[in-house]
């Protein structure tokens, strides 16, 4: 039974077109419920036995809300609007028994939809699909882009809290060619190897395991973002974004005084590379819906790439393995002392033709603004 209701555009190429025109979006409307209605009661989870994977605790390091409003959770959203549902399929060796949920982060209980299909695997899989209204509500017609970069933030999510539970391999799927769900990751039971990996999945992209205390703590900075990170803090974050957001994109970063330019990691990933010079934030700050607080910021990662001749699946990867990366490449910016935030809404971001390359080629997809000291910090200073 198809339980998944389709929440997608009706055409996503158009759809980008439109958010990245400099049209302005029209009055908020309302954003409904803040978590999917499911069907049936809701259920608590059994207490994990020995070697069974335990799903309350990789919710509770990925998904759940920390208060009673949902803002704080391990997973960022674009304006804290969590348009992401999640609907779990277990197999053996988790704490939940087998079978099809649907899970209420706010609350942090599951709803039991029906059986697991035949031939599910041991573990748990996540399809991560969207509630639009929810983003629609506040963005208009810029919503969709963001829509499938917190669908790749919530993803990255759940693939860390794995990892933090001792799974080496969760397997994350990206490829954009599903509409419904576009994402979707699956773990084995800690101790046992996950399916083959396909070609296409997120590469492993971070040498050391994350702690929960470190997943929990992961918060967007608040705006602004001074100060500039050394050259081995921004070669660490690039590294790991470059690493995680394989394929379509382009990674680099816009840097300051002294020496304003782009850098990228060079080829050997063990230096970065200066690609062009100049000062790139202000423009940034005008692409980004007028931030104009990135003008300053320290660094600004940047996810490049997604031509405008780019078709549905193409769009659906590029936007949600960069929402995927600039995750990871967040919680290496916090282990590196950073400050950073993620910058979704991009308008006219033609950093291609900017630079005089060919235009509609190189678009920012995603961002993470980076600094070295927080507002309060300086505010006291
Ligand atoms: C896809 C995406 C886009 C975002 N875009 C912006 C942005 O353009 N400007 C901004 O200040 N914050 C942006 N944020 C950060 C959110 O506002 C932040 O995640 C949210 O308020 C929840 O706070 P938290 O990350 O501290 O949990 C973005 C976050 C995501 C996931």
């Amino acid at each position: 039974m198809e339980h998944a209701r389709a929440d997608s555009p009706p055409d996503l190429v158009a759809a980008l077109a439109r958010a990245r025109s400099p049209r302005r979006p029209g009055p908020g409307t309302p954003a409904g419920g803040a978590v999917r209605a499911w069907p049936g009661p809701p259920a608590a989870f059994p207490t994990a036995g020995p070697g069974d994977l335990d799903v309350q605790v990789l919710l509770r390091l990925s998904l759940a809300a920390s208060d009673g409003s949902g803002r704080l959770r391990p997973a960022p959203s674009a304006g804290a609007l969590h348009p992401v549902d999640t609907e779990l399929t277990v197999g053996a060796g988790c704490s939940l028994p087998p079978g099809r949920y649907g899970y209420d982060p706010l609350r942090h209980r599951v709803h039991r939809l029906g059986p697991q299909p035949d031939g599910t695997p041991p573990g748990v899989t996540a399809a991560l699909s969207v509630t639009a209204r929810r983003t629609l509500s506040h963005y208009g017609h810029r919503a969709w882009p963001l829509l499938l970069l917190d669908t790749g933030h919530a993803a990255a999510a759940l693939y860390l809290a794995a990892r933090a539970l001792g799974v080496s391999e969760p397997e994350v799927r990206l490829d954009g060619l599903a509409e419904n769900p576009p994402a979707a990751v699956h773990i084995p039971p800690p101790g046992r190897r996950g399916p083959a990996r396909p070609a296409d999945s997120a590469r492993r992209p971070e040498p050391s395991e994350p702690t929960p205390a470190e997943l929990l703590a992961r918060r967007s900075a608040p705006p602004p973002l001074p100060g500039a990170p050394s050259q081995d803090a921004l070669r660490a974050v690039l590294a790991t974004a470059a690493r995680a957001g394989t394929g379509d994109l382009r990674w680099c970063a816009a840097v300051g005084p002294p020496r304003p330019g782009l850098v990228e990691p060079a080829a050997d990933g063990a230096a970065l590379r200066r690609y062009a010079a100049g000062e790139a934030r202000p423009t940034l700050a005008a692409w980004a819906a007028g931030q104009a607080w990135i003008a300053d910021a320290g660094a600004v990662l940047l996810a490049v790439g997604c031509p405008a001749d780019a078709d549905a699946p193409h769009i659906r990867r590029a936007h949600l393995r960069a929402g995927f990366a600039v995750h990871l490449a967040h919680v290496t910016a916090r282990r590196h002392g950073l400050a950073a935030r993620p910058v979704g809404s991009w308008q006219q971001a033609d950093l291609g033709a900017a630079l005089g390359a060919a235009p509609g080629r190189d678009w920012v997809v995603h961002a993470l603004a980076l600094g070295t000291r927080h507002a309060d910090e300086e505010n006291t200073t």
